[in-house]
């Protein structure tokens, strides 16, 4: 056997056969997009770092929402951005029943039934130290800040979120929120954990975007290191045990390995979130003329999708959405 006999290329000679045997697909079903909501009315301010990606006050997110709809997408993950004034060392605006995000989720799901909203839970937006946790000494205080993450989730659901997406890395969190959701009367929201998520410098235009950058330190202490596939696994398994319904790798393209080998030990879907830093990097290289922005994107969208992501959170969503409706994908 094999050539001259076995010609893998007979099943490349067209574009029918092509998508005949074609064995991953991204479908606009599968993308999430990402929106930043600020104070204030009639704002939408483009991010430097992220073209096309902005901050919106809740009245022009709803107009941005109409688009999003337009283009068949089903879902939106939200992130809040306060003034730096309102920022304080437990994170108080997150789980303030008043807060930008549980008044963004009320103007959301009164105007729309119909669209999945997909709520961030996390401190660095809203504390003035800029980390995920309150601080105890030079690190954050894992434990105490469960409590606080629980309640805003509770204080999400309440508002209307239809996910509950704790991203801060603490242990035992998702037990936490769980708990929490339960006893308060939200036992059926399914929380998507950001499961494995990395210390990743691609991570940097969000903190431009969200305001969101610790003010000492890194991450260190609580996002994953890099360097390691095997901690993956665990923090998988352990968000599984503790309740998570969906598992989340974060970033995307640098841990690729990861997205499948997660996919081969789970059975829960699978999210990747293709990040700021990845995006910008696209973008850049696009506005150069470097590269067929389009052609890249629904590459790694699909390899995404062929490493075994169910789920993609991708600031790219709409472009894309636009682009699989035009030819299919490819
Ligand atoms: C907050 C959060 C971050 C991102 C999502 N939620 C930033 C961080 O952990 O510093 C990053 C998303 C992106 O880069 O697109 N914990
Ligand atoms: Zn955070």
């Amino acid at each position: 056997m094999g050539f001259p006999r076995l010609r893998p290329r007979r099943l490349r000679m067209n574009n029918i056969l092509r998508k005949m045997v074609r064995q991953n697909q991204v479908l606009i079903e599968d993308l999430v997009y990402p929106l930043f909501v600020i104070e204030g009315e009639g704002i939408k301010r483009e991010v430097s770092s992220m073209p096309e990606v902005y901050n919106f006050s809740i009245d022009e997110l709803l107009l941005e929402i109409d688009e999003v709809k337009k283009l068949g997408i089903l879902a939106v993950i939200l992130f809040g951005v306060i003034d730096a004034d309102k920022k304080d060392p437990i994170g108080s605006q997150a789980y303030d029943d008043d807060g930008i995000i549980q008044r963004a989720l009320q103007a959301i799901k009164g105007k729309y039934s119909d669209l999945l909203v997909i709520a961030d839970v996390c401190l660095c937006e809203f504390t003035d130290h800029g980390h995920c946790g309150i601080i105890k000494g030079s690190d954050v205080d894992n434990d105490a800040t469960l409590e606080l993450l629980a309640k805003t989730a509770v204080s999400y659901a309440k508002s209307g979120a239809d996910i509950i997406a704790p991203s801060d890395m603490m242990d035992g969190r998702v037990k936490a929120i769980r708990d929490e959701l339960d006893k308060n009367g939200f036992s059926h929201i399914p929380i998507m954990s950001y499961s494995a998520k990395y210390a990743s410098a691609y991570y940097g235009p969000f903190r431009e975007a969200a305001a969101s950058a610790p003010k000492f330190g890194d991450r260190k202490t609580y996002q994953m290191d890099p360097a390691n596939g095997d901690e993956a696994v665990k923090e998988v398994m352990l968000d599984i045990e503790e309740g998570a319904d969906i598992v989340m790798i974060k970033p995307a393209l640098a841990y690729m390995d990861i997205i499948h080998r997660i996919r081969e030990r789970v059975v829960c879907p699978v999210a990747v979130y293709n990040v700021s830093g990845e995006y910008a990097m696209v973008k850049a290289a696009a506005k150069n003329g470097w590269i067929d922005e389009k052609k890249v994107v629904l590459e790694m969208l699909t390899g995404f999708k062929r490493a075994g992501a169910d789920i993609i959170i991708t600031y790219h969503a709409k472009d894309a959405a636009r682009w699989i409706k035009e030819e299919g994908g490819f």
